[in-house]
């Protein structure tokens, strides 16, 4: 057995336990997707969580194209990633817009370790443009959630996220910040991404290995995405309806994947060649490729800052 060919477990399992979504963000391909709109059944989802429980796994992420909070079972589902993998973190996102204090309540004691909410502005008119909702009833839900005697009980650590679209100015994003901090909860802000071409967005396509290539995107039918840039299952890996999720992750389409990126070869391998997505991954290969491609991604963000307060230019 080479190398290359060594059985390796994904760091991060992402479940799709609906594909429904109550918002309409223009930036993201829910909005145009074409498979079935669907809530994952208890069998499916219960043979991925026994799967999980045969390998150490880092982290756990309960959602994909969808929202979460639009799946009727989802606390029962928290509850059982609870039982079954105390070990691995456990991480929600959420718009928010139906995080309602009940919602908000049962979420205590699950021990979830992460919690972001995509509010992405807080201009109610661009709010309403954006994700087609309201924003006065997110920021009911925000003040309930970060209330200083129900955060920490809810998630270890609540992040409020913002897609960083061409149109928000440097002011907004600052307040953005500020209104974070005020409720003791974490800002994040990011550049769109442009799901391999699907999404408009300046942000340039990288050569170095993405990080999406060590975690396993299970659709809520039970394909497994390239990962969760591959909202239709495209270039899928498998069907997790067939085999367990460490048979998939080391699928030989997997492997082709993961050896392409690591060996450089982004550039060259479709549909990463037109995904902008920058997050890298440095294992698993020699230590002058790890000095080479943290030294380009460090570039990126350098020349780039796709993430954090960025005043809006011309290029985005
Ligand atoms: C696809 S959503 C699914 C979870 C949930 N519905 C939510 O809104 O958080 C996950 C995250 O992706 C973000 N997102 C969607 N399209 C994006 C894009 N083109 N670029 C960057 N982030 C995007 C959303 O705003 C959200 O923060």
């Amino acid at each position: 057995m080479t190398r290359t060919q060594q059985i390796e477990h994904p760091r991060l399992v992402a479940i799709e336990t609906t594909n429904r979504c109550n918002a309409s963000c223009w930036f993201c391909p829910n909005n145009a997707m074409q498979r079935e709109k669907q809530t994952m059944s208890d069998d499916l989802f219960e043979k991925i969580i026994d799967d999980c429980t045969k390998f150490p796994l880092d982290k756990i992420e309960p959602f994909l194209n969808g929202e979460p909070l639009m799946d009727p079972k989802l606390i029962e589902r928290l509850q059982l990633i609870r039982r079954k993998l105390p070990n691995t973190k456990l991480c929600l996102y959420t718009n928010g817009t139906i995080l309602t204090p009940k919602k908000i309540d049962a979420l205590v004691g699950l021990g979830i370790d992460r919690l972001y909410v995509s509010l992405n502005t807080l201009d109610p008119e661009r709010y309403e443009s954006v994700m087609g909702l309201k924003l006065e009833r997110t920021l009911k839900n925000l003040d309930y959630l970060t209330h200083p005697t129900r955060r920490a009980l809810v998630a270890k650590l609540i992040t409020i996220r913002m897609t960083r679209t061409p149109d928000i100015s440097h002011q907004e994003q600052k307040e953005f910040v500020r209104f974070c901090r005020k409720r003791g909860v974490r800002p994040f802000i990011v550049g769109p991404f442009n799901y391999k071409g699907d999404i408009p967005s300046a942000l340039p396509v990288p050569n170095f290995p993405c990080e999406h290539i060590t975690r396993v995107d299970i659709l809520s039918n039970g394909r497994v995405a390239l990962c969760c840039m591959d909202q239709e299952g495209q270039y899928s890996w498998g069907d997790i309806r067939q085999n367990s999720v460490l048979e998939v992750y080391n699928s030989e389409e997997a492997l082709r994947y993961r050896n392409a990126l690591r060996g450089g070869r982004r550039r060259y391998t479709e549909p990463c060649n037109a995904c902008n997505l920058f997050w890298p991954s440095l294992d698993h290969m020699p230590l002058f490729k790890t000095i080479k491609f943290t030294t380009e991604y460090l570039a990126y963000l350098i020349k780039h800052r796709p993430q954090g307060v960025r005043r809006p230019d011309r290029s985005q």
